[in-house]
């Protein structure tokens, strides 16, 4: 078999065998296939797309590119979350300490950013001292005695998804379904959970910008989670506009700590809980969403979500003085406010250009080995439906190095400003079981 034969059977639209993905993602699992031939088959694959049993073999042939982690030391139904990304979507950072002091076991094996999106790996560096990179031993250890632990997957785990994930954030191959449903499933079934929710976004700051193609990555993610007896349920939530008002690595931290002091933005409040509810009701510690609810909202009144978040950090070798004081969170040298030039009601958000701008002022990478900055980033004043005057500001930057003219204006035209208050968009727009 040849990888260019397979690059030019897949450019003409045909459908590749069981043999030939298995080929294909063992050779550039082994480094046998180069980049840049991977590169012209993933560009062939996000124009041609793939047959719901091509994406099935794919997903299985980077599940089996690795170990399969065996946590079945851990009593209980293990059930993890995933986002298919977003921007300001540090949801994954409330919700695991959170699960895990309502008593799940949640291990959480986590990504960094993707294009114009946010890491949950990225934003959790923004600790000092917070370690991602655990062992197996200590990442089983970690989720057995405190409920959760948050890392990156090992080089053992899908290491397909490993390097196929890095190349498709610099090869323009990042928004397609095959491509995004097999290297969340491959991970996470790999990682050993029991059960996954998912938030699969939509909207104009989503992978898929349009609903029906984020219904059938839902579908396809849930088709197969079943395929691999682990039950999924996803969630079609909206991506209009960023979830909450920070957009950046410490800036989501320091938000995410709001939230477990029920201080936080109503939104990623909100789609913690729903989520939140979701994995209990997995977990088999709830039977349902209200009994749920009740439990996670009395977890972060309490202040045990918020100490569950702490026994993380401390878990991970970080600085949990943090929780207490988030100015010891890294911070930008400057800040600069962008401010409105018409009064009206926000109607609309260019919420991917809100998040190429963050990347391009160092909150994100444009190239594969490029370092994050993590005191960068922007927060935002106004979102959909709010009143806003001439001169008032919409966002301020946070910025290590001058914005350029360019960035500037990108945040500025990511607002649209209508003379009438617009409908605002729903949070949850469906449910796929
Ligand atoms: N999250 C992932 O893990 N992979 C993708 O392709 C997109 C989002």
């Amino acid at each position: 078999m040849r990888m260019v034969d397979l690059i030019a059977k897949k450019r003409d639209g045909q459908i590749l065998t069981t043999p030939e993905i298995q080929f294909i993602i063992d050779g550039y699992t082994d480094g046998s296939i180069p980049d840049y031939q991977m590169s012209a088959l993933l560009m062939a694959i996000y124009l041609k797309g793939m047959t719901d049993p091509e994406i099935a073999t794919l997903a299985k042939s980077m599940l089996d590119s690795g170990e399969k982690l065996d946590l079945s030391m851990i009593p209980g139904i293990k059930v993890d979350k995933h986002s298919t990304g977003g921007v300001g979507d540090e949801i994954s950072i409330p919700l695991a300490p959170l699960v895990a002091a309502a008593g799940a076991k949640n291990p959480m094996i986590s990504g960094r950013g993707l294009g114009h999106t946010g890491g949950t790996l990225d934003k959790l560096e923004s600790i000092p001292n917070f370690n991602v990179d655990q062992t197996t031993e200590h990442f089983i250890d970690e989720v057995q005695e405190h409920g959760t632990a948050i890392v990156s997957a090992s080089k053992d785990v899908a290491p397909a998804d490993r390097k196929i994930y890095a190349l498709r954030d610099v090869t323009s191959t990042v928004e397609s379904i095959p491509l995004i449903a097999s290297s969340i499933m491959s991970k996470k079934i790999a990682s050993g959970t029991n059960a996954l929710v998912l938030d699969v976004k939509t909207g104009n700051g989503a992978f898929m910008k349009n609903e029906a193609q984020a219904k059938k990555l839902a579908e396809t993610l849930v088709a197969i989670g079943k395929q691999n007896d682990v039950p999924c349920v996803a969630f079609l939530t909206d991506m209009n506009q960023p979830l909450g008002y920070a957009i950046g690595n410490a800036l989501e931290i320091k938000e995410s700590i709001d939230v477990l002091k029920g201080e936080g933005p109503e939104d990623v409040t909100e789609l913690t809980l729903v989520l939140g509810a979701e994995m209990l009701i997995l977990a088999g510690i709830a039977k349902d969403t209200a009994t749920a609810r009740e439990i996670l909202e009395a977890k972060i009144a309490d202040g045990s979500a918020l100490q569950a978040f702490k026994q993380l950090i401390i878990d991970q070798g970080g600085d949990p003085s943090v929780v207490d004081d988030p100015t010891k969170l890294p911070q930008a040298l400057s800040t600069l406010d962008i401010t409105a030039k018409e009064a009206g009601y926000v109607s609309a958000m260019q919420t991917n250009e809100l998040g190429l701008a963050s990347m391009k002022i160092g909150g994100g990478r444009a190239k594969k080995e490029d370092l994050v900055d993590p005191a960068v980033g922007i927060m935002l004043h106004k979102k959909i439906g709010d009143k806003i005057a001439v001169g008032e500001p919409l966002a301020t930057l946070y910025l290590n190095a001058p914005a350029p003219q360019e960035v500037q204006d990108q945040v500025l035209n990511s607002f649209t400003i209508s003379a009438e208050a617009p409908e605002l968009p729903e949070l949850i727009h469906e449910i796929v079981r």
